[in-house]
């Protein structure tokens, strides 16, 4: 029976010691101003002649950058490998990262809020680490095809730290673990339907470049993907518990659902929050219905803490998915992990006539990338990084709800511990029953582009203009540092009179 109704659900979520989460934002609160801010406020950008002189910068002070990603642009595909690199108005090429900085090829420093889209809680280039694999490669170089003992040790590591990992397998890229958690579901159970929640980015595969970005959006962007290969993916807007319970019901009389997959912050590292006890009543519906749950960790395994947010949120997963943190941010980064019984269907080897879930991947459990992630979450755990990254996030956070209700604006910052956002244009907040979705979208993107553009051009780097990483490296100085070129932005912004 369906447990609780969307206005049951309790939001209070209490603190944990070694969790980077210090106080349980009111999720209830910032949902709704991400709503009025995508829904009611006019779109506020910077004053024009202020962005002509932020792009100036970009002309006058990145020379090298700008020839080189032309140069790019007749090579690779949009002249970047990764949309993260994708910034406005042409990407940066970067020479060194270490610690809380990026330099770019003209030289220019730049606090990094990127994080390489989140892997580093220790900070870039973390040097303990870099000697560790350094060492790993002079001895076996990155890869002999062959166990290596560092596999273990990272399996032993995340098992201790998160328990619901009974089994892992380690795969390249959050894509691929997505997918085989997936499949393992789907071999396990028996059924075939796969929920996610709308808005949420699982990877690149075919059957999940479905619901992405904005809610309700279904296959609007599955280009080159025959309808076939989402017909068994379903979205339910995060948050509704009431609408999963129903989907979860009318599933049973088409075979049932295999599994519903979640990042447990809420959709794209929590840009939509979770009420607290969201997955708790998840957790429950799916022991109902004999579904499995999968947590997507892949931005919240290690960040949020070394129990991931599973740990935070006390609700044990079937499986999880890693990513990111996995490797340390070295290369390749991917795993799934879970119950014992259900990972079974993994095992490698000739098993008879036992159901397998294939999985592969030469250069998957690389030597190098083993090696980079069990040392990484082992310096994470000595120095204490995840909960440092997110005192810097609440320090980050608090001064810019401070700068935004001093120049009185309607944008809105929040955090999970060193997961923090700041929403100025909401261009991934809109909804698809509002009707302006259509017309007003673009706008809002190319708003949310040029104010990454500005951010850059005071000399900070951030994801897609909006999303804020910090790690361990951010001290009080380089926060207050960056809290003044945030400053600077905000104050160039043009009110509607
Ligand atoms: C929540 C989540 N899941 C899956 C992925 C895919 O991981 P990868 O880029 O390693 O394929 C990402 C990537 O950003 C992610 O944020």
């Amino acid at each position: 029976m369906q447990a609780f109704t969307n206005a049951d659900m309790s939001d209070k979520g209490a603190t944990k010691p070694g969790f980077a989460i210090s106080a349980w934002p009111d999720t209830r609160d910032i949902l709704a101003r991400l709503y009025d801010l995508a829904n009611k406020e006019p779109v506020l950008a910077i004053k024009r002649e202020q962005m002509e002189r932020y792009l100036g910068y970009f002309e006058h002070k990145c020379i090298k950058s700008k020839s080189m990603t032309s140069a790019a642009m007749e090579l690779i595909p949009g002249g970047v490998q990764h949309n993260l690199a994708f910034n406005h108005p042409f990407p940066l090429a970067i020479k060194k990262a270490e610690a809380a900085y990026l330099w770019d090829v003209d030289g220019n420093r730049y606090i990094d809020f990127l994080q390489a889209g989140g892997p580093t809680v220790l900070g870039s280039n973390y040097a303990p680490v870099q000697e560790k694999v350094i060492e790993l490669i002079r001895e076996c170089g990155p890869v002999t095809g062959l166990f290596h003992e560092y596999e273990l040790k990272l399996a032993e590591i995340i098992n201790h730290y998160m328990p619901s990992v009974e089994v892992f397998r380690m795969l390249a890229t959050g894509t691929e673990a997505v997918m085989g958690a997936i499949r393992a579901a789907r071999t396990f159970t028996g059924k075939a339907k796969v929920i996610k929640m709308g808005g949420a980015y699982h990877g690149w595969s075919d059957q999940m470049v479905f619901g992405m970005r904005i809610p309700g959006i279904g296959a609007l962007e599955s280009h080159g993907i025959p309808a076939g290969c989402y017909e068994h993916t379903q979205e339910c807007f995060p948050n509704d518990i009431e609408a999963l319970a129903a989907m979860l019901k009318n599933n049973e009389a088409q075979g049932g659902t295999a599994a519903v997959i979640l990042e447990p912050l809420g959709p794209e590292s929590g840009t939509r929050p979770v009420i607290y006890e969201f997955n708790a009543c998840v957790r429950k519906l799916c022991d109902e219905y004999g579904t499995l749950l999968i947590f997507d960790e892949v931005v919240t395994g290690f960040r949020m803490g070394l129990g991931g947010a599973q740990g935070f949120f006390g609700v044990k997963p079937d499986l999880t998915v890693f990513g990111k943190c996995v490797a340390g941010g070295y290369p390749a980064a991917g795993g799934v992990g879970g119950r014992r019984d259900v990972m079974q269907c993994f095992a490698a080897g000739l098993q008879g006539l036992k159901k397998r879930a294939m999985v592969g991947g030469t250069l998957s459990a690389n030597p190098l990338s083993c090696a980079a992630g069990y040392f990484s979450i082992k310096a994470m755990a000595e120095t204490d990084a995840p909960i440092k990254a997110g005192k810097a996030g609440d320090r980050l956070t608090a001064g810019l709800k401070e700068i935004i209700k001093r120049r009185d604006l309607p944008f809105v910052a929040f955090n999970h511990g060193s997961i923090c956002h700041l929403e100025t244009a909401a261009a991934m907040l809109m909804d698809i029953n509002n009707p302006k979705i259509f017309t007003e979208v673009s706008e809002r993107k190319h708003v949310m582009e040029e104010m990454g553009a500005a951010f850059t051009a005071e000399g900070i780097i951030s994801l897609a203009g909006s999303r804020l990483y910090t790690s361990m490296a951010d001290s009080d100085a380089v926060i207050d540092d960056a809290l003044d070129r945030f400053d600077r932005v905000l104050g160039s912004v043009e009110k509607k009179k």
